[in-house]
């Protein structure tokens, strides 16, 4: 990962990044592989890389609340044994319980930021994202999911765990 990604990532996720959520989120395995927190940093590092290919077609975006969106889409998952009777109930419910924890953790909510989250399983669910960070989001995820699949996570090295959870 290169220091500027590295950089954005710290500036825009800091606050999710330190709390207890994102750390409970190194315990949780997702896709039978990963676990949710290497899951969420391997879509905002994609999410980055594709604001700097948008960014050569003039392509603005809203870094901040991508970032955001990329590192909580998924937190909704922990918990998912007791949560949810089965898989399905879990890839429909899990954008809902996400928007409840990114609320609890930023204190504010962001209709951008919350509508990314809530269509990222889109096309498996029926509405596209309104924005244009929710279809980079929908895109880096599926990006993501399928380099860790294919034994290549794009953040590889890349830890935020704390010490003392080691
Ligand atoms: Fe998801
Ligand atoms: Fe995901």
């Amino acid at each position: 990962m290169n220091e500027e990604i590295r950089r954005l990532l710290e500036e825009y996720g800091e606050e999710i990044l330190e709390s207890e959520e994102f750390q409970k989120a190194y315990r949780q395995k997702h896709h039978k592989i990963m676990t949710v927190a290497d899951h969420s940093l391997g879509v905002a590092i994609i999410s980055l890389r594709i604001c700097r290919l948008l960014e050569k077609m003039h392509i603005n975006v809203h870094e901040k609340e991508l970032i955001i969106s990329a590192l909580c889409h998924d937190l909704g998952i922990l918990g998912r044994d007791e949560k949810y009777k089965n898989d399905l109930e879990c890839c429909s419910r899990h954008p809902k319980d996400s928007i409840d924890i990114v609320r609890s953790l930023t204190g504010e909510e962001n209709r951008r930021v919350e509508d990314s989250i809530r269509r990222h399983m889109w096309p498996l669910t029926p509405r596209p994202p309104k924005y244009r960070e929710g279809f980079i989001l929908t895109a880096a995820d599926k990006i993501s999911s399928t380099m860790e699949r294919m034994g290549k996570s794009p953040a590889a090295g890349v830890s935020y765990k704390r010490k003392k959870d080691l």
